[in-house]
């Protein structure tokens, strides 16, 4: 069903095929060794034009794991880039090369330009401040897997929500479920971009706020974020906001014992380490459920089965 598609936008899957690739992401996560080899032969190109950590290795890492190999690169100055290529013939000859490609590209729109021409699926690992929604598989995996259960939730999103891709992708995807409340948490220089507030009208119940404390007994789920220095135009402006929001242990103290603090990483101060102790704190379980769920997401958009 997923075979030869691209994920560009995590609305881009229904309900039901995002179910489908938890499934496996799951059955994975239980017993690796079953697919250790089932992607023999396969070739993906992991194209980063922007730093990475976790979205880079959990892929190659998830590609590795199921026998499949990776090329490309994590500085694009090494590429044919330098040279001026443009972005569609850089795609078209790669997609010739690889049976899938993942790109990370500052510029909002990159993955659905190379997703017009390429010939192989195309998976957006975060365009710009806009979308990235295998981010987003990994978050919706780690709400499963701790909460389980995606709706009737009370969701609180802090800290820079103008230019969180991660934030942007989450609201969305999480819009389609039932019952879900949002507090948007932020200054109000980095408060949630209208356009995103559209599409998720009456859909799903929000508020907006600049205290977390005030907010902070009522959620489910904490899904804290980092402010983006790279893509503030003045430095002085980010100085004054970066240290908005400091979750720590006190704070911890006015939550309920069964909420659960989430952030994509990587954090900068907006997580104090003595938080990391906390049972509730599952954001390093988070980026590893994220390397299963993209075993999964590979195996599905190249069709691989398991008894192939
Ligand atoms: N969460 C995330 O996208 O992290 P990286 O920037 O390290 O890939």
């Amino acid at each position: 069903m997923l075979k030869g598609r691209n994920l560009i936008e995590p609305t881009n899957f229904t309900i039901e095929e995002l179910d489908e690739i938890f499934r496996l992401a799951n059955d994975i996560l239980r017993d690796e060794k079953k697919y250790i080899d089932v992607c023999h032969g396969k070739l993906m190109a992991s194209l980063f034009y922007e730093p990475s950590t976790r979205t880079k290795f959990s892929f190659d890492a998830a590609m590795y794991r199921l026998g499949g190999n990776v090329l490309g690169f994590s500085d694009p100055t090494t590429s044919s880039a330098s040279k001026g290529e443009s972005l569609a013939d850089t795609t078209i000859v790669t997609s010739n090369y690889v049976d899938l490609i993942v790109c990370r590209h500052p510029r909002e729109g990159t993955a659905q330009l190379m997703s017009e021409y390429s010939s192989v699926p195309v998976i957006n690992a975060g365009d710009g401040g806009h979308q990235h929604p295998t981010q987003t598989l990994t978050d919706l995996l780690t709400i499963q897997y701790f909460k389980h259960d995606f709706n009737n939730l009370k969701i609180g999103v802090c800290g820079d929500l103008v230019f969180g891709r991660t934030i942007h992708s989450l609201v969305r995807a999480m819009s389609r479920y039932e019952n879900i409340e949002f507090e948007f948490i932020s200054p109000k220089e980095l408060s949630m971009p209208d356009y995103i507030k559209e599409e998720i009208e009456g859909k799903v119940r929000y508020h907006e706020t600049n205290s977390l404390d005030e907010v902070i007994g009522d959620l489910d789920v904490l899904y804290m974020s980092r402010v983006q220095r790279e893509r503030f135009v003045n430095e002085e402006e980010y100085v004054r906001l970066k240290d908005y929001f400091i979750l720590n242990k006190e704070k911890m103290e006015m939550a309920k014992d069964d909420m659960i603090v989430m952030h994509p990483l990587p954090r900068v101060n907006e997580i104090a380490t003595d938080v990391d102790s906390d049972k509730r704190a599952v954001y390093f379980r988070q980026a590893h459920l994220g390397m299963y769920v993209r075993m999964a997401l590979i195996m599905k958009l190249l069709g691989v089965e398991l008894n192939d």
